[in-house]
């Protein structure tokens, strides 16, 4: 067993990584990123994920990291990474109070015990000083992530069917996504709340469209996390 998954209740400290950081550690981020996909959670990829793709994907992030426009936390015990959280912070007008999560992963063998819960604490911290009141997401529907978010406070506001492609027996199967929302802090911006979106998608194969409302209410009725 790794090792650091045979210890319990050891001390995580969560960071922020800059670009520069990231490059250094990318090797620990690519591995970290391909076990989890090749495990069979999605996060925007179709396993079986290689290397390359991987690495390519975490150097990708370093132009909005160096911009501000994302923010990237790793949890790490005993100097090694077991987890990462992103935030997408939007700089448009209307969406500076909104921020979106991204990419939530804690190593298997480190699951079940309060890393990802503290990634998540982190993030909305970090939202709540930079004056991102909403937080949203998205997530595969009936997965265990969805559990996680919605003990977290998360409420589901909609589904978009069919949002992404999953590796089935014999080809890619479309899955359904959750968006989940919640406010963070104790002021909340009103701004942006109250709104009811609708999504309409399109199947080019079926050639039916549908559409999907999603709804952000009432802070009260969003989970609400201080
Ligand atoms: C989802 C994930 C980040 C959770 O991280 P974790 O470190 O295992 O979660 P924690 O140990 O911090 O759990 C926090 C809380 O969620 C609950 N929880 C965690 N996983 C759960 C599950 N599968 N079902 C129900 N509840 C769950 C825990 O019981 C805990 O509740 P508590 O605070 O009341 O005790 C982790 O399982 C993971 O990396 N999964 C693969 C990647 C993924 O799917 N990411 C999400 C992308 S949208």
């Amino acid at each position: 067993m790794n090792p650091i998954g045979a210890a319990k209740k050891m001390a995580i400290n969560i960071l922020p990584v800059s670009s520069a950081e990231l490059e250094e550690q990318v090797a620990s981020f690519t591995e970290l990123f391909k076990e989890t996909v090749n495990g069979g959670a999605s996060l925007g990829y179709v396993a079986p994920l290689t290397h390359n793709a991987a690495r390519d994907y975490w150097l990708s992030l370093r132009s909005e990291l160096d911009s501000g426009a994302r923010l990237l936390l790793a949890a790490y015990a005993e100097g090694q990474l077991v987890g990462s959280g992103q935030l997408y912070l939007p700089y448009w007008p209307a969406a500076r109070h909104r921020a979106e999560v991204h990419k939530l992963l804690v190593g298997a063998t480190m699951r079940g015990q309060g890393v990802g819960k503290q990634l998540m604490t982190s993030l909305h911290e970090t939202s709540r000083r930079r004056g991102r009141s909403l937080i949203l997401l998205n997530t595969r529907r009936g997965g265990s992530a969805e559990r996680f978010y919605m003990r977290l406070g998360y409420k589901e506001v909609g589904v978009v069917p069919g949002h992404i492609a999953a590796a089935g027996r014999a080809s890619l199967r479309q899955r359904d996504f959750v968006s989940g929302a919640c406010v963070v802090g104790g002021k909340v911006s009103r701004v942006g709340l109250n709104v009811h979106f609708k999504l309409i998608v399109l199947n080019t194969k079926t050639r039916r469209a549908q559409s999907v409302p999603l709804t952000l209410r009432f802070p009260a009725q969003l989970g609400k996390i201080n």
